[in-house]
């Protein structure tokens, strides 16, 4: 099996201007021989999706897609395909605020990232559990759940889960390392029940919530862990350059 290559990704979520694409150099600069060893993936707002891919500076990525594949009569939506047209190689499907927010279950996720497949995308797709749920002790139970709900049946390696406690993200709280050694575990196994070992093994899995340049050097060792979905900490080109170079793959270029 070919080594998994790292993948920090940032989610800017609904922030930034098109000026703050200048954040994408910026940090693409600042990375310097590390962009060898890691991909760096920007995924902005969804009107600046196009203009982020013009760049060529790093892959790009949409935050959001509709689960519908066809073109339709469908107002404010995005189809997979269109992210496509306009240059992206990935889009995050899940992200528990779309779930919380929009009221998107599994079964729509799934749709989504079955359409992300069929035009050509890597869905980077999100799962995790509630604080309530981890105080239940049903962390893994949950995200189990959610992992052969949302991720297509035989989906290809080139996949990406992101494991996202709710409670992690945006909160400056995160899983100790041995929790999220726990659960990165357990979600390659409900993957490898899911899609397969092989594609399982090939699938990249994210640790995502509060990752900081404070963080990243733990997180990113910690066994099974194949790379970030990075949220505030993406949006200014010093701080997220930081995460980067904390990748132990790094200081291997
Ligand atoms: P923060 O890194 O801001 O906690 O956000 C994480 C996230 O939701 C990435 O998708």
């Amino acid at each position: 099996m070919t080594p998994r290559k790292p993948l920090i990704a940032g989610n800017w979520k609904m922030h930034g201007r098109r000026a703050d694409l200048a954040e994408i150099a910026a940090t693409m600069r600042l990375a310097g021989a590390a962009r060898e060893g890691i991909e760096v993936a920007f995924c902005p707002p969804a009107a600046y999706v196009a203009a982020a891919a013009a760049l060529g500076l790093a892959p790009v990525g949409g935050q959001d897609c509709s689960g519908q594949q066809g073109d339709g009569a469908r107002t404010g939506e995005i189809s997979a395909a269109m992210l496509a047209d306009c240059g992206a190689a990935y889009v995050i499907v899940g992200h528990s605020e779309r779930r919380a927010q929009h009221g998107e279950g599994d079964e729509l996720v799934c749709a989504k990232a079955k359409a992300a497949f069929a035009a050509g995308l890597s869905p980077i797709i999100c799962v995790g559990e509630s604080w309530r749920e981890r105080e239940a002790g049903r962390a893994a139970d949950v995200t189990a759940a959610q992992i052969a709900a949302s991720v297509p049946e035989s989906a290809p390696a080139n996949l990406v889960l992101a494991y996202e406690p709710v409670w992690a993200v945006g909160s400056d709280r995160t899983p100790t390392a041995a929790e999220i050694a726990d659960m990165h575990r357990l979600a390659r196994e409900a993957l490898a029940a899911r899609i397969g070992v092989s594609a399982a093994a090939g699938a990249r899995i994210l640790y995502g919530g509060s990752v900081s340049a404070r963080n990243a050097a733990e997180i990113f060792s910690i066994t099974g862990v194949d790379g970030a979905l990075v949220g505030r900490a993406s949006l200014k080109a010093a701080d997220f350059a930081a995460i980067i170079l904390a990748h132990p793959a790094a200081s291997a270029h």
